[in-house]
């Protein structure tokens, strides 16, 4: 009995420490790709929002596919409002993003992260810089949506404030 017990705890205890282990390597990989989407955004913008947009319609489906190989990890953007279709939730994220937007509603802020369905889920939230592209319609300037609607016909992200949920970041 103590034999099996003793078995038991440490076969949980290796269970446990193995996920805990996943989930780190996961957050450094959202980590990593947070910092290299934003480092770049904000860099492209110094050459116009028109510029930014055409650059992360190029660039940040390959940014995102290089650093989930550089990890061996999975790793997407999703939101429900998405602008590529690509980025489309299905239905692991859109809990994750539902237990985000409850959480939001409640406390005003988003878990730092979660695991939903052995994925984890790093919320994105909007700042100023974010509206310049996802902001209401009528603060985006002509030229960025006319560049923005040539480039996705079916945008559907746009209509954000400041200080909300945009989408999350997935890697399993
Ligand atoms: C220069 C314009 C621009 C700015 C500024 C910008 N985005 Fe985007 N965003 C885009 C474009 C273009 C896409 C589509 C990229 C693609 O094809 O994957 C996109 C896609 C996304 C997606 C993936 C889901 C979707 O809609 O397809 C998320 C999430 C996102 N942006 C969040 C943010 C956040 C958070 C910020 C601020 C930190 C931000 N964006 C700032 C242009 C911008």
């Amino acid at each position: 009995m103590k034999k099996f017990s003793m078995l038991a705890l440490s076969t949980f205890g290796i269970l446990a420490f193995g996920a805990d282990m996943d989930t780190q390597k996961q957050k450094a990989a959202a980590g990593e790709l947070k910092k290299t989407l934003v480092g770049e955004l904000k860099a492209k913008m110094n050459d116009g929002s028109a510029a930014a947009v055409e650059f992360c319609s190029k660039n940040a489906m390959n940014i995102t596919d290089g650093i989930a190989k550089k990890h061996s990890l999975n790793i997407k953007r999703v939101s429900e409002k998405n602008r590529n279709s690509k980025n489309t939730p299905d239905d692991s994220d859109k809990k994750a993003l539902a237990q985000f937007a409850d959480a939001i509603a409640k406390n005003k802020k988003p878990q730092e992260f979660l695991v939903v369905d052995g994925r984890y889920y790093e919320p994105l939230m909007t700042n100023e810089m974010c509206a310049v592209c996802h902001g209401k319609n009528s603060d985006i300037p002509k030229e960025l949506k006319d560049k923005i609607n040539q480039l996705y016909p079916g945008d559907r992200a746009i209509g954000y404030g400041i200080g909300e949920l945009r989408g999350a970041i997935v890697v399993w």
